[in-house]
This record gives C-alpha cells, structure tokens and sequence, in this order.
C-alpha cells in the first residue's frame, strides 16, 4: 500500500492514528498547516513509537505538500478546516481515497450534539466538496486518547460508510491491520449522519461516567 497523509495530524486524534498505522507497518506523513509544527510533532510521535520498540518513523510537512506521494489522505482536522482547507485542495486530491473523521460537534448547555448541517454530515459535505475524490467516513468514534495510548490494544469496532465500494474496501483492508479492533462496513455514506450523532452520544457519556467510551456492534455474522 502506498504512504498515508493525515492533514492536521498535528493534533492528538491524526497523531494517534499516525502512531497505530506507523505501528501496523504503514508510512505516515503528518500534515499541518504549518511545516514546523509538523516537524516537531511527527518527532515526538516517533519518539513515543521508539519507547514501545518501534523503530519506523513518522515524518511531518506542510498539508498540501504531503498529498504527492500518498494514495490515502486522512483528514483529522476540526469541522471549521472542512470549509477553510479543502476547497484549495480539491483538485490535487481528485481521484484520492479520503479518509474522514471529522465530527461537527457543539457543546450546548453542558451537551454535546451535532451541528445541523446542510449537507446532513461533514462526511456528506467532504465528498460534496471533493466530487473528484472517494470519502469514506470512519474512526469518529474512537477517542484520541485510546488512539494514544500506544501501550494497549484498541478497543471496539471501527464503523465507516462511503459510496464508493473499493474506497470503503481500502480502509477496511488498513484497519484490519491494527490489531484486535474490527473494521465495519455500514454502507452508504448517508451514515456519517449516524455515526456524528453516536460521537456526541459518547462524548456525553463519557462527561457523565467519566469514562472513556467507544462502540462494539453485536450480532454481526462473522466476516
Ligand atoms: N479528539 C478526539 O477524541 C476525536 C475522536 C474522533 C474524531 N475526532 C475528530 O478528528 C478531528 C481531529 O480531532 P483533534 O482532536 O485532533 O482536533 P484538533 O486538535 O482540534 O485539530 C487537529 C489539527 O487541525 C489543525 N487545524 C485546526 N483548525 C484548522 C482549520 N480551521 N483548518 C485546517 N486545519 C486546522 C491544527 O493543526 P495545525 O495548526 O498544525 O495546522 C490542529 O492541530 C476532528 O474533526 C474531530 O472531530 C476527534
């Protein structure tokens, strides 16, 4: 498989995916805004790689320019960057697998929920945007703290959805090679609606427990 870029890996969702993948066997590149802050934090990640016996590297740049070399474009910024990123981005991502975690949370009264969108979802609006490009939504339920904690296996089920079958099969197939979690294929792209309403849910769930909580599906057949 080809390199992964993740743009705003700089923060500690796309850093703990970063370090999972680099740990799966993957070549990851660390995207910011700003060259430097990649740099340093593709740094600390491989230093924290190096602590559990890892001697893969994570490298860091500037977003746009991480986008050459890969064949999936993670995109781990907040919802703000949807509109502020990627429409100078739309063409150089044109026939890219797009990786989306984006989760257009608001905090009301102490709540977590969605931000009414008219698109229905950031991962409806991302493919909107990247018309050229194939968005699967996925991971938005798996906490970057869990993603972090590099020491232990991850948690629970990996739900993605997209409208492109080979798109959708391509994320799959990576996370299939993280281990112990199971990668879910919820079908069409329609469902990042749901999975956006099952973070906020989580979220709040972890305020009230304070826990950190994540999702397993029971009852499916066995792949
Ligand atoms: N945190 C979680 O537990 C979690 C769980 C599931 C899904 N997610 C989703 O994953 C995404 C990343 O989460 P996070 O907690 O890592 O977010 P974050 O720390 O708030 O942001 C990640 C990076 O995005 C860049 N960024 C910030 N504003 C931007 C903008 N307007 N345009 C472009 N880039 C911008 C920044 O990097 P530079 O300044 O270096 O460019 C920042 O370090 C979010 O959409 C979140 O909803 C998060």
């Amino acid at each position: 498989m080809g390199r992964i870029a993740i743009l705003g890996g700089t923060g500690p969702e796309g850093l703990g995916l970063g370090m999972r993948l680099t740990l799966a066997g993957e070549e990851v590149v660390i995207g910011s805004r700003r060259p430097e802050r990649a740099a340093r934090v593709a740094e600390e990640g491989s230093e924290r790689l190096r602590s559990v016996g890892c001697t893969r590297r994570l490298l860091g740049a500037e977003n746009g320019r991480t986008i050459a070399g890969a064949d999936l474009i993670v995109l781990s910024f907040p919802y703000s960057g949807v509109r502020e990123l990627l429409p100078q981005l739309a063409a150089v991502l044109a026939g890219k697998v797009i990786l989306d975690l984006v989760n257009p949370l608001v905090l009301e009264k102490r709540v977590f929920r969605t931000a009414p969108l008219p698109a229905g979802s950031a991962g409806e609006e991302i493919q909107s945007i990247l018309s050229e490009s194939q968005v699967v939504s996925g991971f938005k339920n798996q906490s970057a703290e869990e993603l972090r904690n590099i020491e232990k296996a991850l948690r629970g089920d990996v739900v993605v959805c997209g409208d492109h079958p080979e798109a959708t099969a391509r994320v799959l197939q990576l996370i299939a090679r993280i281990p112990r979690v199971r990668g879910v294929d919820a079908g069409a792209l329609v469902n990042a609606r749901s999975l956006e309403a099952i973070t906020a849910l989580l979220l709040n769930l972890n305020r009230r427990h304070r826990a950190i909580t994540s999702i397993e599906i029971l009852g499916l057949p066995p792949s």
